[in-house]
């Protein structure tokens, strides 16, 4: 159910942000942590709260490209291409920024930022009543996974944060892409929904931040080296849904309990008895990106489950963003025969 944000309640949150408090917003991806971009305190409190390395920048999320022109610099006319197409909407743009535009704390001293228009009119409102642009790191606990409704905010964030705006679950469910407009060609430096397919329609040329960063260089994405979306339990990826028997077998020899994270064919299809919790995905790659964050969380509530078998999909499309945060939340593990 969605619940509808009244302009106080929207107002109330704009006046906590120009104070420097924390706010948490929602997003058509995941919760933002909110704080004004332009108060080097507050920002400052946003990477306490999460417990996240100073030197892993944060999204400056604006309710208008004329924001954006007024901090970076837009080296081709192909950026505002790219905005007209996507925003507002899931895809975040590094672009270099004028000297001195933003705070190090913004920035993680680097020479680029990251910009994004979020689709959610209650957070573009509240961008706009705040009058400045607000950073806006996932707002989880750091190395957790991302949040998709009001309640995982809490759970992470309770006493933390002055507030948080509850518009439902999100709708995408995994994080914007991240593209690279600072070098030529572009580079995605993080897999989201607008896909290097929708890219290809603006760009001539994208490439992949795998092809892109050589092994004994620095992370173009600073975020990206850090361990993420982890449960506590461990996370195994079964990557073709024929082998969920065989890697329950597997798992159960282990002599630990099982959870299923899979879709509802998949579970379906199994014996109960030999798991002890599941966690449906829906049944497409949709359901399961707007899942995933929700299904890792929910077998914390179970300390018992001790591996999750987690369904892999192809990684083309959308399944490239979902196959990213399931490896990561897996360290990479698939199950194989
Ligand atoms: O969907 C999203 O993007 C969500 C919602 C709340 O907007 N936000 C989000 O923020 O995922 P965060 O901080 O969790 O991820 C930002 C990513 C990190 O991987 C960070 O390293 C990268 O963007 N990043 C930020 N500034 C950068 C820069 N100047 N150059 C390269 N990467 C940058
Ligand atoms: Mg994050």
């Amino acid at each position: 159910m969605t619940v509808r944000l009244t302009n106080t309640q929207i107002q109330q949150a704009a006046a906590l942000i120009k104070a420097g408090e924390l706010v948490a917003f929602p997003t058509e991806t995941v919760y933002g942590l909110g704080a004004d971009a332009t108060n080097p305190v507050a920002v400052k409190q946003v990477y306490q709260a999460k417990g996240r390395p100073s030197d892993n920048p944060l999204i400056v999320h604006v309710h208008n490209f004329d924001q954006v022109k007024a901090l970076a610099i837009i080296p081709t006319p192909t950026v505002a291409a790219l905005v007209q197409a996507f925003w507002p909407g899931p895809l975040t743009l590094i672009l270099p920024i004028k000297n001195n535009a933003l705070d190090a704390s913004v920035t993680g001293g680097l020479k680029t930022a990251a910009f994004r228009m979020p689709n959610n009119a209650a957070t573009l409102k509240l961008i706009e009543l705040a009058g400045v642009p607000l950073v806006g790191p996932s707002a989880n606990t750091s190395g957790k996974p991302s949040p998709t409704t009001a309640d995982h905010v809490l759970h992470d964030l309770d006493g933390k944060i002055a507030a948080v705006l509850d518009d439902g679950p999100t709708k995408v469910g995994v994080e914007s892409t991240v593209l690279d407009m600072s070098v030529v060609p572009p580079v995605i430096l993080r897999p989201g929904a607008v896909t290097r397919e929708k890219l290809l329609t603006i760009l001539p040329k994208v490439l992949d931040n795998k092809h892109h960063v050589a092994t004994n260089e620095v992370p173009k994405a600073p975020g990206m080296k850090y361990r993420h979306y982890a449960p506590e339990a461990s996370v195994i990826i079964v990557k073709d849904a024929q082998d969920f028997n065989a890697a329950i077998d597997w798992a159960l020899k282990q002599s630990v309990q099982v959870g299923l994270l899979a879709t509802d064919q998949i579970l379906a299809s199994q014996d109960k008895i030999r798991f002890k919790e599941q966690f449906s995905l829906g049944d497409s790659v949709v359901s399961a990106s707007h899942k995933l964050f929700d299904g890792l969380r929910y077998f914390d509530l179970y300390p018992e489950v001790k591996i999750i078998l987690a369904q892999g999909f192809e990684p083309k499309g959308l399944g490239t963003a979902y196959m990213n945060r399931l490896e990561k939340a897996s360290g990479t593990h698939y199950f194989e025969k």
